[in-house]
């Protein structure tokens, strides 16, 4: 084959059939359940200002390395970002609007992060998320991490393994921050290069690093639950027993901090252990109960999680669940007449909710049939000039289990429904 002139971008990718319906397949479960669990769709734009995603931390590297930013064609210009994440969205859109709390609300779509791209890592993916805006309590937070696992386990994905922690809140963290940062700082000379300019800007962060010479300093390091004020502990303890009633297995993670700035108190994160421990991340989450005031809104307490789709579908491939949906039509129509039957059949049986499908071009009756055999529709509708004269079809199981038999053109959907529903 030649070389295409044009690829798609670095980091982007086209997603084909069949693996876009298990795509789609996936979202819409995520839909259902997040439905059932009483959360609404919001569909907010691709881009927004700057500023709104600025709140995710100015040291994050999501802000300062990994937006996708341009000025654009306005009078004055506006400075505006494609979005990395719907969190930040979600709270301005909350500012903006001014629901009746709490909001519960889900999310589908792109997000897109200037990355290096590798396996699972993309600079445009597709998260699928719940927020539940304006409810402190403990249970909230339970009822979304319950919603997270319960999504994974009806996959049917076994390895997927639930992080919890407590990242306290600006009543406890502060100490927390100085006896973090009088450690790190007693042993700087032995971090990696990065950890110290990381230090610089967010000790906490410097607890997120996998490089090798950094990890036993990490090991010893305080951690932020024993440093969690009365509220907080409470809190936390809340959430585990909650878990622990509804049999959720999770792991305390002291070292989870997660990538954005936003976070206080609980936070969580899915890693599913059958991919590679770089890119196995599926989906993470927590408190961010300072962000909606921050974009401008009455002070409003949050808790949501983001999963990542196109990571998810790798980890299925690994544990090989979640097969590619079936085939989308159930009868081929094989017209070697030259007429319109094949445009007539096709829409009798669509109208009756029966996929359909055809050849074009007046293609011989093998060529067709090579083309049915590979639609993977259980049945073929074959129209000869027999047929055709006595307004009849042949209907033949492709999957050679009841053979064919002549049918009047007028009984064909009531016929094929019937052979279906055997
Ligand atoms: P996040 O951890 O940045 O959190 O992203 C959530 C998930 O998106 C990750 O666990 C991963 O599965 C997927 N993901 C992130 N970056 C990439 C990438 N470059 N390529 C492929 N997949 C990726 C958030 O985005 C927060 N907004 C989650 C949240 C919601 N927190 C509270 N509410």
């Amino acid at each position: 084959m030649a070389e295409p002139t044009f690829r798609a971008p670095k980091g982007t990718r086209d997603i084909l059939p069949p693996e876009s319906g298990r795509r789609r397949a996936l979202v819409d479960r995520f839909a259902d359940s997040a439905a059932l669990s009483g959360f609404g769709e919001v569909v907010s734009p691709i881009f927004e200002d700057l500023g709104v995603f600025k709140r995710l931390g100015e040291s994050t590297d999501i802000v300062t390395k990994e937006m996708f930013d341009f000025v654009d064609k306005g009078d004055p210009p506006q400075h505006l970002a494609l979005r990395p994440e719907l969190t930040a969205s979600i709270c301005r859109a909350y500012a903006e609007h001014r629901p009746i709390p709490p909001w519960k609300i889900w999310y589908e779509g792109p997000q897109f992060r200037y990355e290096q791209p590798q396996a699972g890592r993309y600079r445009q993916f597709t998260q699928v998320g719940v927020e539940i805006l304006g409810a402190d309590d403990p249970q909230a937070d339970v009822d979304v991490i319950a919603l997270g696992a319960r999504f994974f386990e009806s996959l049917g994905l076994r390895q997927v393994t639930l992080m919890v922690n407590s990242l306290g809140d600006e009543s406890c963290r502060p100490a927390y921050m100085e006896a973090l940062t009088a450690y790190l700082t007693d042993r700087v000379g032995d971090l990696s290069a990065q950890s110290q300019v990381t230090l610089e800007r967010n000790p906490l962060r410097v607890l997120d690093s996998k490089r090798d010479e950094d990890q036993s300093i990490i090991d010893a390091a305080p951690v932020m639950v024993d440093f969690l004020g009365g509220e907080t502990a409470d809190h936390f303890d809340a959430v585990r027993s909650g878990l622990d009633e509804l049999g959720i297995a999770y792991e305390i993670s002291s070292r989870l901090v997660r990538g954005l700035d936003y976070y206080t108190r609980t936070t969580f994160e899915f890693a599913a252990t059958a991919l590679e421990s770089a890119q196995n991340a599926v989906g993470g989450g927590g408190r961010y109960d300072g962000l909606v005031e921050d974009l401008g809104g009455p002070a409003t307490p949050g808790i949501g999680f983001a999963l990542g789709v196109d990571r998810i579908l790798l980890a299925c491939d690994a544990e090989d669940v979640f097969a590619a949906p079936g085939p989308s039509v159930s009868v081929f129509v094989v017209d070697v007449t030259g007429g319109s039957v094949a445009l007539d059949a096709c829409q009798r049986l669509r109208a009756g909710g029966i996929g359909a499908d055809r050849a074009y071009g007046g293609r011989s009756m093998k060529a067709q049939m090579k083309v049915a055999d590979r639609s993977g529709a259980p049945f073929a509708a074959i129209v000869g000039e027999d047929e055709l004269a006595a307004g009849e079809v042949t209907l033949r199981d492709l999957r050679g289990e009841s053979g064919q038999r002549r049918v009047a053109l007028d009984d064909l959907v009531s016929d094929v429904r019937s052979l279906l529903s055997n």
